[in-house]
């Protein structure tokens, strides 16, 4: 398979230049400049290396760089911000500290239209630069192929050698054309055919599970979430017959949820087991109001629960699980173990024999794209992220059934509200909280104070930082009436109006 590699040298944006490599067909994987020798790329048999950008200075004591035999191995490199500095420096050329205002401007950019990167695009363009050290010389042999008016040196390549070095960050949405710049990067210059796509994926993933599972069985803790449901569909398919999913409903999910999981996943070829555990957790969660607790106490449950339903398999071979690129990468590119909620850890808990992480270099929107290409319905592979704990952390407070039941009727009608407005697809993740505040009901006969729930819906691309939602007040105004209508416990309805940072996105 063609693969590109990506060295990052730690700046924020190398997952994201993997992910329009992807999205470009092109098979990538990011691994950290110091761990790879010369030989080891060669062994990778990448057609093209990116240098990411990073945070160093070319010229600071402790500057990464890259074994010089590398740049002798004629693979086409791409530089880009720290990258563009470490070539032309490499090569003898002139890089100087540049005062930055900020990270990153846009800016306007001159580009040359005959060079190969940018043959699509117009002479001017809008770019995202990086406002660091500057090239103000070029090595022998280089050339320029664009310029701003601060910067005579934005961009320049070496026709024989094929290095290329981009001060701006092409991957960033902000530079127009951004995305066509890498695919002529891959197509132009380093002759990607496209063969990475998820049928693909799919069809060789499904031999691969066949010839390592054999005849032997295979355990998967299914949570309805994407993840989860992609490597239960790949199972599925590849030892169908061998694979038990065991679904743990803690009682703590949306309306309908468990139901519509149990609907999708207990079909004659898969061993699905739905494990109705509300009451364990109930009691084990019976006048806890801290959140840490609530998360350590269904962590521990859910180890505790699902060990006690793989025991009664016997023997299992392996244990599988939808760990996904992102996962691998934030752990410091070691392995890792992902925790069906977070902080709980199960294979420690579980006898098997091997692991299999059958999405694990997949980002999540090819996870996404996969799932549809087996066939998932929209509504599952679409699903936006669901915290482990559930509603138990979005009932601020004591849990108790009644406040659930009381959560899941007024967070269906927000739900069904936004799909109805078609604005669901808009927004990233949305949600109600049911918060401890209560008021006087001044229409209730007995002037009760009842709960006040919050609606909170944010956009965000990784769930870092978020901005909240700008819903129409016309919706919000429904939606509020609606709830206040139909759920008779809730007099108070807020609208959560604030952004990560400072808040974190949900309220516990
Ligand atoms: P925060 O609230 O930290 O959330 O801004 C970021 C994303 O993580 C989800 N989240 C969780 N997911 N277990 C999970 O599996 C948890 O304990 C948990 N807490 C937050 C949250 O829904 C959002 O998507």
């Amino acid at each position: 398979m063609q693969k590109i590699l990506i060295l990052d040298f730690g700046g924020p944006y190398a997952q994201l230049t993997a992910r329009k490599v992807r999205q470009c067909h092109v098979y990538c994987e990011i691994h950290p400049y110091h761990t790879m020798t010369a030989a080891d790329v060669e062994e990778f048999s990448p057609i093209g290396i990116i240098l990411s950008g990073g945070p160093e200075s070319i010229h600071g004591v402790d500057a990464p760089r890259l074994p010089q035999e590398l740049f002798q191995l004629n693979i086409p490199i791409l530089g880009i911000c720290y990258g563009y500095q470490l070539i032309a420096h490499e090569f003898g050329g002139t890089v100087t500290h540049c005062q930055a205002t900020s990270a990153h401007t846009p800016t306007l950019t001159s580009l040359d239209t005959e060079h190969v990167l940018f043959a699509e695009h117009f002479p001017d363009a809008i770019t995202w630069m990086c406002n660091t050290n500057t090239v103000t010389a070029l090595p022998q042999g280089f050339q320029i192929t664009a310029s701003t008016a601060q910067c005579p040196i934005a961009a320049f390549y070496h026709p024989e050698k094929k290095l290329y070095g981009l001060r701006f960050h092409p991957e960033i949405s902000m530079t127009k054309g951004g995305v066509q710049m890498l695919r002529q990067f891959l197509y132009q210059v380093c002759g990607a055919e496209g063969s990475w796509t998820m049928e693909r994926y799919a069809a060789d993933m499904v031999r691969h599970l066949r010839e390592k599972v054999r005849n032997k069985r295979v355990i998967l803790a299914l949570s309805g979430g994407v993840d989860s449901s992609v490597a239960t569909a790949l199972l599925a398919r590849a030892v169908g017959p061998q694979l038990s999913c065991i679904f743990v409903d803690h009682g703590m999910l949306r309306e309908k949820e468990g139901d519509q999981v149990e609907a999708i996943f207990s079909r004659k070829d898969i061993h699905f087991v739905r494990v109705n555990a509300a009451q364990s957790f109930q009691t084990q969660l019976e006048g806890i109001t801290d959140p840490g607790e609530k998360r350590r106490i269904i962590n521990e449950e859910f180890v505790r629960v699902f060990e006690a339903e793989a025991k009664k398999l016997g023997t299992v071979d392996f244990l599988a699980q939808g760990t996904i690129y992102p996962d691998v990468i934030d752990a410091g590119y070691t392995d890792v173990v992902k925790s069906t909620h977070k902080g709980g850890i199960l294979p420690e808990h579980i006898g098997f024999h091997e692991l299999i992480e059958p999405l694990r270099y997949l980002f999540k929107e090819e996870v996404r794209e996969l799932g549809r290409t087996m066939g998932l319905p929209e509504m599952l592979v679409n699903r936006q992220p669901f915290p482990g704990p559930g509603l138990a952390i979005r009932i601020i407070g004591t849990v108790t059934p009644e406040k659930i039941r009381i959560l899941q009727k007024a967070d269906a009608i927000f739900t069904q509200a936004l799909e109805s407005a078609r604005m669901h697809e808009q927004v990233s993740q949305y949600f109600a909280v049911l918060t401890d505040n209560l008021t006087i009901d001044i229409n209730a006969a007995d002037r009760d104070p009842k709960f006040t729930l919050a609606l909170r819906a944010v956009n965000t691309d990784d769930f870092l930082t978020a901005k909240w939602t700008r819903l129409p007040y016309e919706l919000l105004d429904s939606i509020s009436n609606s709830i206040i209508h139909q759920v008779p416990e809730i007099n108070r309805v807020v609208y959560d109006i604030t952004s990560k940072p400072p808040a974190t996105i949900e309220w516990e």
